[in-house]
């Protein structure tokens, strides 16, 4: 099973989410792809109305309370009631334009999958960082900020987390991470989550995953699917994209 998850960041409107509903077609034709959208938070419900219901629907954010005096913020139960199936968690525009840091992305996830929503943690590290050596540390300070927690992976709501490998240098770049570069560290991901939580967590690839090059991220064994950031915005990109995730799962 692959996932191919679109993330519309803070584009989109009614029309294209007209646009894609009718590019879609009404049963999913490939039983080996989840296929879901991300969508700015005032386009949910119109999302889950509009869109066949093989296609997850899911926000960019999540708070892990379930109501409160949280100005801003969309608590999961909400999102639940208005159709959410996911939520992203810890994205690295959150972390980088808006001061969230590893402890808030993790009490998002957690929060998320409390509620019996997937939750995809994003991680990932900077240019600057790779090019330092320390890629993989980053990587790894992320993921045991939720092994530190305290907070279980609690999957047994039937929620489920998957993990996003996000390098901050390849997002919106036109050009993703190297193959090579992507299984190592979806090799590093894997042998931490097996030490951290006891079992190895799904790993998707996101940073310029466009329909020309899904076919060699897809190639690799690690990669249990993809977050299409740009490419997303058009239902085709995404269509593309997922029917190589299907070709070669
Ligand atoms: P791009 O596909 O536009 O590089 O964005 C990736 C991303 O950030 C998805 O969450």
């Amino acid at each position: 099973m692959r996932h191919v998850i679109g993330n519309w960041k803070m584009n989109g409107g009614e029309a294209l989410l007209r646009e894609f509903a009718s590019g879609l077609p009404g049963e999913c034709p490939w039983p080996d792809v989840r296929l879901g959208l991300a969508v700015p938070a005032p386009l949910l419900g119109a999302a889950v109305r509009m869109l066949p219901d093989w296609v997850r629907v899911g926000a960019q954010n999540v708070h892990w309370e379930e109501a409160g005096a949280f100005t801003g913020e969309i608590s999961p139960a909400l999102l639940r009631e208005v159709g959410c199936r996911f939520a992203i968690a810890g994205h690295s525009e959150r972390r980088a334009l808006f001061g969230e840091d590893d402890a808030a992305a993790v009490r998002r996830l957690s929060g998320a999958l409390r509620s019996g929503l997937t939750g995809i943690l994003c991680v990932g590290e900077s240019r600057r960082e790779r090019e330092a050596g320390r890629a993989e540390d980053v990587v790894e300070r992320q993921l045991r900020g939720l092994a530190d927690a305290g907070e279980p992976l609690d999957l047994e709501t039937g929620a489920e987390a998957l993990i996003a490998y996000e390098p901050v240098w390849a997002i919106g770049s036109g050009e993703a991470a190297r193959p090579d570069q992507i299984a190592a560290m979806h090799e590093h991901i894997g042998r931490l989550s097996l030490r951290f939580f006891g079992t190895v967590l799904p790993v998707l690839y996101g940073g310029s995953v466009s329909g020309d090059n899904a076919a060699e991220i897809f190639a690799l064994n690690s990669a249990a699917g993809a977050l299409v950031g740009s490419a997303s915005l058009d239902v085709r990109g995404l269509i593309n994209i997922a029917s190589e995730a299907s070709r070669i799962a």
